[in-house]
């Protein structure tokens, strides 16, 4: 059996697309995800890569569904923090709520997560953890104080944490995706995107699989000597 691996929103978007390539790289994958069933059984039923329904925002959820997959795959080896939620408005119109549920589910969940696992990695000498973060906390976007600020927060987070897990065997890095085709980009106005894509050299959205084969770099063997780092995977969009 190959390393363990826990993707968060792994049932769909980029999550499903993550957990597909590292079960071909010949990981034993967990997709951890938050609300959709009948989406999750349906991911579950395709690909074979169990699904586990817990919130990210809940720290005693995350402790309690890392050690349910530790029970049933082994010891957590991987862990790749791509829940993540927008609640896009003006300042003018965002609410408390609002600004809150994303903090607590992008940037929140990122620290339970890795909470939950950190002393056992620390243990076994042995850890990868890939946190998605966004084009969108490098560069700000109009419309999305809560996600830039959580997505903003996940980069430092990375590079703290990075610096901990040094010397233990652990390394931390980010990926910084841009525009990817899922539902998350396409619930986006029509008008506002049209924009934004004329603004990506590469000329057109990403692909969840783009961002996957990035996560596979970072959290293979031999990547060792890679930590604190952004991985930016944006058709140019931002060079940073
Ligand atoms: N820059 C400058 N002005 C902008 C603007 C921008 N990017 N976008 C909108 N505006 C202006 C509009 O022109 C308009 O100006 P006027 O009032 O002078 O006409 C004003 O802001 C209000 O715009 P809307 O009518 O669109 O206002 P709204 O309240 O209906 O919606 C919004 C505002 C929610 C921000 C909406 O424009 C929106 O959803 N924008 C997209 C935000 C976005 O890119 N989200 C990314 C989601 S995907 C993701 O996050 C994944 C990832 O990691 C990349």
């Amino acid at each position: 059996m190959g390393r363990v691996a826990i993707v968060t929103g792994g049932t769909r978007g980029i999550g499903a697309a993550i957990c597909t390539r590292l079960k071909e790289d010949g990981f034993a994958v967990a997709a951890n995800y938050g609300g959709d069933e009948a989406k999750a059984a349906e991911f579950t039923k395709e690909t074979g890569i169990p699904s586990y329904k817990w919130d990210v925002s809940d720290f005693d959820a995350c402790v309690a569904g890392c050690k349910q997959v530790a029970a049933d795959l082994g010891p957590v080896d991987v862990v790749v923090n791509n829940a993540g939620i927008t609640r896009d408005a003006t300042m003018r119109k965002m609410d408390h709520d609002g600004w809150q549920k994303v903090l607590d589910v992008n940037l929140g969940g990122c620290f339970n997560m890795s909470k939950a696992v950190w002393n056992t990695m620390l243990e076994r000498g042995y850890g990868r953890i890939v946190n998605i973060g966004s084009i969108n906390g490098q560069a700000g976007q109009y419309g999305q104080v809560n996600y830039a600020a959580a997505k903003s927060g996940i980069h430092g987070f990375t590079k703290a944490l990075a610096q901990e897990g040094a010397s233990k065997g652990i390394t931390v890095n980010a990926i910084a995706p841009g525009y990817i085709d899922t539902d998350m980009v396409a619930a986006v106005p029509a008008n506002v995107l049209e924009k934004i894509v004329a603004r990506i050299p590469v000329g057109r959205l990403g692909h969840a699989e783009e961002i996957a084969r990035g996560v596979a770099f970072l959290v293979a063997e031999d990547a060792g000597f890679v930590t604190g780092s952004t991985l930016s995977i944006n058709g140019g969009q931002h060079m940073y």
